[in-house]
């Protein structure tokens, strides 16, 4: 890549970067990893990951602040979330602080590659773990590979922050009491369908319900739902198969430490859709993508913000966020882990 392709703003895709981080684990122990530049991966065509999808990621940014840092948000809540991803499918978790280690390999190596500050992209970080020896029994794997690559993304929705035209989904995506809340490849596979039939609709993004009694909001296939009430209150919705989103849970504490406004984290029933005057989607991809309508069974919600920019709440969380990740204003204690 040269110097003048590293400039344009790139969209949400995979690009090759020089270096990722690659760690396996043999013999009931993760060995030591290292950076390679190689970025293909070999693998039994009877692999765990690919006969029984035994498979979790993560998802990070990494920005450049204005006087030149390089700096990545909260990796230590990442590295906590792939050890509840790993458990949960029965995996050797990647302890904590070899995580953030190859956090820093990886940035570090890649640094010229941190979008510029203010460019509106940064470099997204993906460490991802997988089964990798022969199975056919359906069991654990024994043998795993951890790796941590970069690419450098723009914005996740295309039109930037335009707001979005979402829809109910017929499908469920997580069980009451199965994946919803880890990071695990399957509960994206499942949702590939769901996703196609959106967009041949013309929608961006399928809101899923509670699977049990489907009067429940839980959340979008790749971000958490965020609403305002009249009163000018964020409500997130809960739920134990929700993903426990880290932007959502920094929302929450910006939206009522440096904004002052009051929160809920609580169950929200499909039925108040039509009483929130703000909607969006949030998560590290998203940052937080405003949504103009969400269509149901029952008809479509327009959300009183309108189709042609975000409301006024969601506008001053999100750029209070975007503050706080490029280091333009004191962010709280741990949240921005600096690369030297
Ligand atoms: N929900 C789902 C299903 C996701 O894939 C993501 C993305 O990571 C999120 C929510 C947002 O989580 P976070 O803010 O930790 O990126
Ligand atoms: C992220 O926001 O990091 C994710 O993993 C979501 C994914 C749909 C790209």
């Amino acid at each position: 890549m040269n110097n003048e392709s590293k400039k344009e703003k790139p969209s949400f895709g995979y690009e090759k970067m020089p270096y990722r981080y690659v760690a396996y684990y043999r013999d009931g122990k993760w060995c030591d990893g290292e950076l390679t530049t190689d970025e293909k991966v070999v693998l039994n065509e009877s692999a765990g990951v690919l006969q029984y999808a035994q498979t979790c990621f993560e998802g990070m940014k990494v920005f450049k602040t204005k006087d030149g840092s390089i700096v990545v948000f909260r990796p230590d809540m990442n590295a906590e979330r792939m050890c509840d991803s790993a458990m949960g499918l029965e995996m050797p978790p990647f302890p904590k602080d070899r995580f953030l280690e190859a956090v820093k390999q990886v940035v570090t190596a890649n640094r010229e590659y941190v979008p510029e500050y203010g460019s509106g992209a940064a470099l997204y970080l993906r460490p991802v773990m997988f089964g990798t020896n022969a199975v056919l029994g359906v069991k654990p794997c024994e043998e795993y590979q951890f790796r941590l690559f970069a690419s450098p993304v723009g914005p996740y929705f295309k039109g930037g922050v335009k707001p979005l035209k979402l829809k109910i989904s017929e499908y469920d995506r997580a069980a009451p009491r199965g994946t919803g809340n880890i990071k695990a490849g399957l509960n994206y596979a499942m949702s590939m369908r769901a996703i196609t039939e959106a967009h041949r609709e013309g929608y961006s993004e399928n809101v899923y319900l509670d699977p049990a009694t489907r009067t429940k909001i839980e959340e979008t296939g790749g971000a958490n739902v965020i609403f305002i009430t009249k009163d000018g209150t964020l409500v997130t919705p809960k739920s134990n198969s929700i993903l426990p989103s880290i932007t959502r849970k920094s929302l929450l504490y910006v939206a009522e430490h440096y904004l002052g406004m009051k929160v809920e984290h609580r169950e929200v029933y499909l039925s108040e859709l039509k009483d929130f005057i703000e909607c969006g989607l949030c998560g590290t991809a998203a940052v937080i993508a405003p949504v103009a309508s969400i269509a149901t069974e029952s008809g479509t919600i327009e959300f009183p913000s309108g189709e042609e920019k975000a409301g006024e709440y969601l506008t001053k969380l999100r750029e209070t966020l975007v503050k706080i990740q490029s280091g333009d204003i004191e962010s709280p204690q741990g949240w921005l882990v600096r690369i030297e």
